[in-house]
């Protein structure tokens, strides 16, 4: 039955994008990269519930629907607006939310259920999960975050090591050599870097390793080591020992969030 739900709500997803399409069937290139986007965190949504080996049939469900339409409304923002930045069209996670509710998306589950789905969608997107939350919507709202974070990290190695061509990604900032060192003490510590305060490329790649201090799951943590995606990251910055220590630091908060989780642990 579960199966059928998400089978059910997949082709309603299909057609949806599908208005998108044109004659020949093709999207916007830049679509296309965010219908990936959206199978690519299907697929870690996967991964994380089979690695957390702790939710039931239910839990799982909704977590693979807030993965399935929780950049619901990219293709109608790029439609209407050709970006996919918020602030110059409207916010993602909250309109995202609303066309659950306008497409009459999967009418079938128990209303708390489909709550829960619009909650965590609504809320995939914002720098922290408000306080006022409701705390039983807490576990899909973490895994739909954790997803799409391990996914832009996977897009954002991609771009950086010679596919240029996701667009995607827009950064507006210069490639230029160097980095701002109060940027790099700030990561170190496992504070948050703020965009505004990035000078260039090398800064923005430093502020992705707060990342591995906002991972809610074990099992996510354990993806992004087995990946290496911070070490791809670090790759592509320049030599030095306080960015090797960066990698470090990161590396080690999510090997001890990992093994938090026995099923988690890394076999011996
Ligand atoms: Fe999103």
């Amino acid at each position: 039955m579960d199966t059928d739900t998400f089978t059910r709500a997949r082709a309603v997803f299909d057609s949806h994008v599908a208005g998108f399409r044109d004659a020949a069937g093709t999207l916007p290139f830049a679509l296309e990269a965010k219908f990936k986007h959206t199978g690519e965190v299907c697929e870690i949504t996967e991964k994380i519930v089979a690695g957390e080996a702790r939710f039931s049939p239910r839990e799982t469900l909704i977590f693979r629907l807030c993965a399935l339409f929780h950049d619901l409304s990219r293709f109608e923002q790029y439609a209407q607006f050709k970006t996919f930045l918020d602030r110059n069209s409207f916010d993602h996670g909250d309109r995202s939310a609303a066309l659950i509710d306008e497409l009459g998306l999967v009418p079938e589950l128990p209303p708390a259920d489909r709550a829960c789905i619009i909650d965590a969608v609504r809320v995939h997107n914002k720098f922290a999960i408000p306080a006022d939350f409701p705390p039983e919507h807490l576990d899909a709202a973490k895994m739909v975050r954790d997803a799409d974070k391990l996914a832009i990290l996977r897009l954002i190695i991609r771009f950086f090591t010679g596919d240029y061509s996701d667009p995607t990604i827009k950064l507006e900032l210069p490639d230029t050599p160097g980095w701002t060192p109060a940027i790099l003490e700030t990561a170190l510590r496992g504070n948050c870097v703020v965009y505004t305060e990035m000078r260039n490329v090398n800064d923005f790649k430093i502020g992705l390793f707060a990342w591995a201090g906002d991972i809610n799951y074990p099992a996510s943590a354990a993806l992004a080591l087995d990946e290496d995606l911070f070490g791809r990251i670090r790759a592509t910055l320049p030599e030095s020992d306080r960015i090797d220590a960066l990698l470090e630091t990161a590396r080690s908060r999510l090997d001890t969030f990992r093994n938090l989780n026995p099923s988690c642990r890394q076999n011996p």
